[in-house]
């Protein structure tokens, strides 16, 4: 539980990768792990580790560390991974049909019940055991299973009006892949767009700072 409402999103941000590395620990069988050797794995430092879990109340003990299983649990009970918040998915092209069949929304707090298309060609058949429904059919799906959180995976000209439309269903949550800022429309709901193609960017620059600078080095040692 946090000790504040004021938790803020960039220490949120760091959860889910203290989750993956204390859930690596422990299938490597590691029980009990000091901040120190903990910031060491993560490439942080101990200080921002006890700060970050210090927003939620500690965890660790003095001249104990913390107990890897433990700090694990707690962390997945702070992001809600076991609240199964049900989910649906509009767009089945190549990306939805990806993101359904190999995300495990079930081991991150999410459980996909439905999944919409407007093409003819590709409503009724299956993905990941359930049918791809006609979209046409989102209003009775929402008002008969009540979802709370949508994946589009749809192009972004038809993602404002679907969006209008789930809001209006009680949808609260998006996980945005369609290239368009939802977020500024709405107070409400929250969502995570996603661009893969920024992550791609960042490399990018990443990439050519480092021959920037090799070639340097090597202008220097000549
Ligand atoms: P796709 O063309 O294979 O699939 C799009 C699907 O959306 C189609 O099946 C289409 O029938 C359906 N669709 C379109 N309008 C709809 C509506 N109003 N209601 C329900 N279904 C609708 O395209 P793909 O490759 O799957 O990409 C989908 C979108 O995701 C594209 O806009 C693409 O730019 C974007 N994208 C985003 C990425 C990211 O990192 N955010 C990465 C790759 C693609």
């Amino acid at each position: 539980m946090a000790k504040s409402d004021t938790v803020s999103l960039s220490v949120i941000k760091r959860l889910p990768r203290y989750y993956r590395f204390l859930g690596e620990l422990l299938k490597s069988g590691v029980n009990r792990i000091s901040s120190r050797e903990l910031a060491q794995i993560m490439r942080l430092t101990a200080s921002q580790i006890r700060q970050d879990l210090n927003c939620f109340g500690g965890f660790g003990q003095q001249g104990y560390g913390y107990n890897v299983s433990a700090l694990h649990g707690e962390i997945g009970n702070i992001l809600g991974l076991n609240l199964g918040v049900k989910t649906i998915l509009i767009g089945a092209g190549n990306l939805g049909r990806t993101i359904a069949t190999h995300m495990d929304f079930e081991n991150k707090g999410f459980d996909l019940i439905g999944i919409f298309d407007k093409n003819s060609e590709v409503i009724g058949r299956r993905v990941r055991g359930l049918p791809i429904r006609d979209v046409s059919d989102l209003t009775a799906f929402c008002q008969q299973y009540r979802p709370k959180m949508a994946v589009l995976c749809i192009p972004k000209e038809a993602a404002q009006e679907i969006a209008d439309l789930l809001v209006s269903l009680g949808i609260r949550g998006f996980w945005n892949f369609s290239h368009y800022d939802l977020a500024v429309n709405y107070d409400s709901i929250v969502v995570e767009n996603v661009h893969l193609g920024d992550s791609l960017m960042t490399l990018s620059y990443r990439v050519k700072d480092l021959a920037e600078k090799e070639a340097a080095k090597e202008v220097e040692q000549k």
